[in-house]
């Protein structure tokens, strides 16, 4: 059933190319226009008349939720708020008819989630769920589904769930782009050809899969893991941080990197592991300030282990250890960004002797609030 791998999570991290590939299967015309026939709970005309879009989602799901804004707002300008579903639903929410509710979740039973949902639906809001799962509550309870093809995720921690909810998250913006006018067609159409691409540039992350099991066994015996990113790195960061809480129970957290001199700085000791994304080249100002946050975290002793795209010279002197990733466009970086941390957790949580398919204290699909 593993197929040669010792752990569920391993073989569905091995899986995500394909996963990714068959999320994104069918749904481009010929002229590359996207045709999401899942949609037709939702016309285009309610598409087009949504002024507010609010995505809702749990754990993982709501890290992919974080990156989903960031295209969807840059792609539509419409503003789109993310919060987590057991927020969200006990605040009083403003929402109405024209608002969108998307709510992303690999299971489709989780109960915070589902009782976001149905708090919108009361209040008028359309709901578009991104879902694993054929059939369950979430999906049938929304307007439109768009599924994730990433198969059965046995697993705990949620990794192929986790891109797959990406790549769709991509469509949905795309598409939505596409229905109200897009103000960036030509970065749409790169970023359409670019997306067809992906698989094999999460299969080269795997490829080096070795360098990051090393890089597990060096940190065996780390006990604090601090992750900064920027822009969409920072949800990196943060899903990165929480698959090392989940299995490996280290102590593990994720910032947005300018928040640092805001306080967490203050943790840094030296020879404490710390993990950077670089946004890919092309976003220099993003890029110059995630720099500036190796500098800092390096002068306060940090080991720092730096995600940066190859090519991306001028890191070295700053950096212990570099990952390097495929170039991509920034939006599309957390396809690639977030393979070697699941890596990296699976192998150390492996190393340290847990069940890495079952930790402790966590249940695959959460089904009270
Ligand atoms: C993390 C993880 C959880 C889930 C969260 C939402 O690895 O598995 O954080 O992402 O419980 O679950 P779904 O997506 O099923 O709603």
């Amino acid at each position: 059933e593993k197929a040669g791998f010792d752990w569920f999570m391993r073989k569905e991290i091995f899986e995500q190319p394909k996963a990714v590939a068959d999320t994104l299967l069918g749904r481009f015309n010929s002229k590359g226009e996207l045709v999401l026939d899942e949609m037709r709970g939702i016309s285009p005309e309610d598409l087009r008349r949504i002024n507010k879009i609010v995505i809702v989602a749990c754990g993982t799901a709501y890290y992919a939720g974080m990156v989903a804004k960031y295209a969807i707002e840059h792609w539509t300008r419409v503003p789109c708020e993310v919060e987590v579903a057991s927020e969200f639903r006990y605040r009083d929410p403003i929402i109405d008819p024209q608002t969108l509710c998307v709510t992303i979740s690999q299971s489709g039973e989780t109960a915070d989630t589902l009782m976001a949902i149905r708090h919108a639906r009361i209040q008028g809001a359309k709901i578009i769920a991104i879902c694993n799962t054929n059939g369950a509550t979430i999906p049938r309870e929304s307007d439109a589904v768009i599924y994730t093809h990433a198969g059965p995720e046995i697993g705990v921690a949620s990794t192929k769930g986790f891109l797959t909810q990406l790549a769709a998250c991509y469509l949905l913006g795309l598409y939505l782009a596409q229905v109200r006018g897009m103000k960036y067609a030509d970065e749409i159409r790169v970023i359409t050809d670019e997306l067809a691409h992906t698989p094999q540039m999460i299969q080269q992350m795997l490829d080096g899969a070795d360098e990051i099991y090393q890089l597990a066994h060096d940190l065996a015996s780390a006990e604090d893991f601090i992750f900064l990113g920027r822009h969409v790195g920072y949800p990196v960061a943060l899903e990165g941080a929480l698959k090392l809480k989940e299995i490996a129970y280290q102590h593990a957290e994720g910032f947005a990197a300018g928040e640092l001199k805001h306080g967490p700085i203050a943790i840094i000791e030296p020879g404490m592991p710390v993990f950077v994304v670089v946004p890919p080249a092309g976003r220099d100002q993003l890029r110059d300030k995630v720099l500036s946050n190796i500098k800092e975290v390096k002068a306060r002793g940090a080991h720092t282990i730096v995600l940066a795209e190859n090519g991306d010279d001028g890191i070295e002197a700053d950096a212990d250890l570099i990952i390097r990733l495929p170039h991509t466009s920034t939006l599309l970086q957390p396809l690639v960004a977030t393979v070697p941390l699941q890596l990296l957790a699976c192998e150390l949580a492996t190393e340290l002797g847990h069940d890495v398919d079952q930790p402790r204290n966590l249940a695959k699909s959460v089904t009270v609030e």
